[in-house]
């Protein structure tokens, strides 16, 4: 099974602060029971406006170490893009942005501020074929509990990625009454770790331990597995 949400690059967002944070993470996707992870590290402009460029050149000093460290993960990149006017830029300068190999955009809004028209910054993505990913929807405090505004988002045309962690009381009970009942709904495509730090993974490690998440993904029959990792 394939995690599509990680923080496992070294020093480029606030996931692993080195390598050998990033190491061990790697180490931990596999007890998890993960043969392969995106790295997904954050692009947001004015926190971390990590270029595709850089993101590809910290991508290929962690592909080699986990090949030194003889660590039985494969990993992909992509990225996890803050919607805003940004990503349009982007695209309007002809920057081909860090997808999935189906061409899924993973995205995140903010955790505080509900987004103000929401369909004017996805139609010009999805007229690229991009595919948007909505990172952690049940995390976004404003809709929680609201199923009517998680169908528009659905009718927008996003598919959903639940973190695991949601499931349980690590990110607080709003958060997992609303993954549960997504979840329950149908309405989750994708599940991923979300993994930044050591206090994920041990808490992963202890909730799911090896075979849970892929229980997860056979339950509510979620996609992580269709597409390889190239
Ligand atoms: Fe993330």
């Amino acid at each position: 099974m394939f995690d599509i949400h990680s923080h496992i690059l070294p020093e480029v967002d606030d996931g692993a602060p080195d390598m050998e944070t990033s190491i061990m993470l790697c180490q931990g996707l596999v007890e998890l029971g993960f043969k392969g992870v995106y790295a997904t590290s954050h692009i947001i402009s004015d926190t971390y406006p990590n270029s595709e460029e850089k993101l590809k050149d910290s991508f290929d000093s962690l592909k080699k170490e986990i090949e030194k460290h003889r660590i039985n993960l494969s990993i992909g990149l992509a990225a996890e893009y803050f919607l805003d006017e940004s990503v349009l830029n982007k695209i309007n300068n002809d920057i081909q942005l860090l997808s999935f190999p189906n061409k899924g955009l993973l995205v995140e809004y903010s955790y505080s501020q509900e987004p103000e028209k929401i369909t004017e910054l996805t139609f010009p993505v999805q007229l690229q074929d991009y595919t948007l990913v909505l990172a952690h929807p049940e995390r976004y405090n404003y809709w929680q509990g609201n199923l009517v505004q998680y169908e528009r988002l659905k009718d927008i045309g996003f598919a959903f990625q639940m973190n695991a962690l949601s499931l349980t009381e690590y990110y607080g009970k709003q958060v997992k009454d609303t993954a549960n009942q997504l979840l329950k709904a149908g309405m989750i495509d994708y599940i991923g770790t979300d993994i930044h730090h050591e206090r994920h993974l041990n808490a992963l490690l202890k909730y799911f331990g090896k075979t849970g998440i892929q229980d997860l993904i056979e339950t509510y029959s979620l996609k992580n597995n269709q597409f390889e990792i190239a």
